[in-house]
């Protein structure tokens, strides 16, 4: 290998490794989600600390409860139960809304 192509190799794998590991969502990217396919029916935003006294948890709510884990926040949003419909996310989206609702904490 030449010494010119090193670096670019490396920046070709780094990403792909830290993808493997599952923890690289992008919470700008999973606030975008967010707002754009749920805040329909969740309150999304930071600002929403207060509790709603009916429907469905706010997210910072639901960041908050120390019970929740990526894990669990994964399985739930691949197969959610109802009544929350199920939206079909892709993995990616559903990495970076964890990201997200993680970074609300
Ligand atoms: C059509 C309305 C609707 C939409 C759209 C919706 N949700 Fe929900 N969601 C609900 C309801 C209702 C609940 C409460 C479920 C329950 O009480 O068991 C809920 C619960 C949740 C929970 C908590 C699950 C738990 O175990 O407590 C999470 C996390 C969640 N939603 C994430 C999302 C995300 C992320 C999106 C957008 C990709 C989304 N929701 C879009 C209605 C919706």
């Amino acid at each position: 290998m030449t010494r010119s192509a090193a670096p670019l190799l490396v920046a070709l794998v780094i990403p792909l490794l830290t993808s493997a590991a599952g923890a690289a969502g992008d919470p700008g990217a999973g606030a975008e989600v967010a707002r754009t396919w749920c805040a329909s029916c969740h309150l999304v935003d930071e600002a929403a600390t207060g509790p709603t006294t009916q429907g469905p948890p706010t997210f910072r709510s639901v960041a908050r409860r120390q019970t929740k884990t990526p894990d669990e926040l994964r399985g739930f949003l691949t197969a959610p139960h109802a009544p929350m419909p199920s939206l079909g996310l892709s993995r990616v989206q559903i990495d970076n809304l964890i990201a997200y609702i993680e970074s609300l904490r």
